[in-house]
């Protein structure tokens, strides 16, 4: 049977993509993730084991990897391995730099070194799919066009910095040894199994918690929203159809002021789960101090891909958002068991709770 290898599948786009692949398709998934934080096999849960092999360890072990692609003879690789929180890139940025930058080196050279040894044939069908971000262009004005494939690299916070790096090692290893590499540079996903740091998985879990929902700076920085599984969607029309060397952007043309996502998670919760003081989760709304060097707006052009590869997302922004609420309103025991003690060290350290307050939450 033939396979394919997806790296950091545990994780929140990884672990949607690995179960929407086994459903949608009769091939193997050989599932390799570090278990960082971010990543968790309750995710994979719903995964049918028998096709389905889940290998704990890290991209940037070439042995590992090398032994893998031996044992497996993958037909292609999806590279969602990572660390992908911006916030913690300001904090801490030197894993960023060890799973992204070098995890990706020591991955493409595992990888070169096998299609090395190996037959034509397998060379010319093999796929090695990079997924990447928006975030390696920069920020934009108002006004200014979205970022097309030809925008130039401008990242601007430490996790965009390493993404760019994985996206030029990437690049480099197909036009100096051949590597059939496609690379996705994708816009904000949202959906189930977000880990909630990141800004609507945070809200929502934060509002149903009576806590507040913290909005950084005025609230009116852009971002261009795409539900998940239209991102697996388009990852494997790349796979599929994609032109080898080739960058893809990938995104709704949804773009929406934070404070705007904010208000229409908070708008959906008090339809569907409403407080019982009979007030609006908008009242939880919290201005807090901004994010150093926060990217002011992102907006993603995607006609390349739909032009070529016939991609379109199959959610609207608002279909996609009340899809996520309800998600997390059904599988509150996923939340709690995500919030471990390191997810409220985080939370505490990150917004500076007071020491109370901080404890009161590890309780
Ligand atoms: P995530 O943080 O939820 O998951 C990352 C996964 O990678 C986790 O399961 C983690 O355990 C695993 N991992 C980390 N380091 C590893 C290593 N050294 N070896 C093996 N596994 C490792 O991230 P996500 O949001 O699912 O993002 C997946 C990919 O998509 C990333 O490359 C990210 O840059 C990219 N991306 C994300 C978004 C977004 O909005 N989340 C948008 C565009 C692109
Ligand atoms: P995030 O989900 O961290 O994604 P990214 O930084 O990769 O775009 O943040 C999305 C936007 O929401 C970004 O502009 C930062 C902002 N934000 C807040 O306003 N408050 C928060 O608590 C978080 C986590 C993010």
């Amino acid at each position: 049977m033939s396979s394919i290898l997806v790296t950091g599948g545990a994780g929140f786009i990884g672990a949607n993509f690995v179960l929407d692949w086994l459903r949608r398709t009769d091939e193997s998934v050989v599932n390799l993730d570090k278990l960082t934080y971010a990543g968790n096999r309750d995710n994979l849960a719903q995964a049918d084991e028998r096709r389905h092999v889940f290998v704990h360890g890290d991209i940037a072990d070439a042995a590992l990897v090398s032994s893998l692609l031996a044992q497996h003879r993958p037909r292609a690789i999806v590279n969602f391995a990572a660390e992908s929180h911006v916030d913690r890139s300001i904090h801490g940025p030197s894993e960023f730099i060890d799973t992204n930058v070098v995890g990706t080196f020591r991955l493409l050279e595992a990888v070169r070194g096998w299609l090395g040894q190996g037959a034509a044939a397998q060379q010319a069908s093999f796929r090695f799919v990079h997924v990447s971000t928006d975030e390696v262009y920069g920020s934009l004005q108002p006004g200014e066009p979205a970022f097309t494939e030809t925008h130039p690299y401008d990242p601007n916070s430490p996790y965009a910095a390493s993404k760019a790096a994985s996206d030029h090692l990437v690049r480099a290893w197909h036009h100096t040894y051949g590597l059939p590499v496609l690379t996705t540079n994708c816009s904000n996903n949202y959906g189930p199994l977000h880990f909630p740091e990141k800004l609507i998985p945070l809200t929502i879990v934060n509002a149903l918690s009576g806590k507040p929902l913290p909005v950084y700076g005025d609230g009116l920085q852009v971002r261009d929203w795409l539900y998940v599984t239209d991102h697996c969607s388009a990852i494997r029309r790349v796979l599929e159809a994609g032109r080898v060397g080739e960058t893809y952007n990938v995104g709704g043309w949804n773009e929406k002021a934070n404070i705007e996502v904010v208000r229409s998670i908070c708008a959906l919760l008090d339809a569907l789960r409403p407080r019982s003081d009979g007030r609006s989760y908008a009242e939880q709304i919290a201005f807090v101090q901004d994010r150093p060097g926060h990217d002011r707006r992102y907006a993603i052009d995607a006609r390349k891909i739909e032009r070529e590869l016939g991609w379109k997302p199959a959610e609207s922004f608002e279909s996609g958002l009340r899809k996520t609420v309800q998600w997390y309103l059904d599988n509150p025991e996923w939340v709690r068991r995500v919030q471990t003690g390191a997810y409220r060290e985080w939370i505490a350290r990150h917004y500076q709770q007071p020491p109370a307050e901080a404890a009161a939450a590890a309780a």
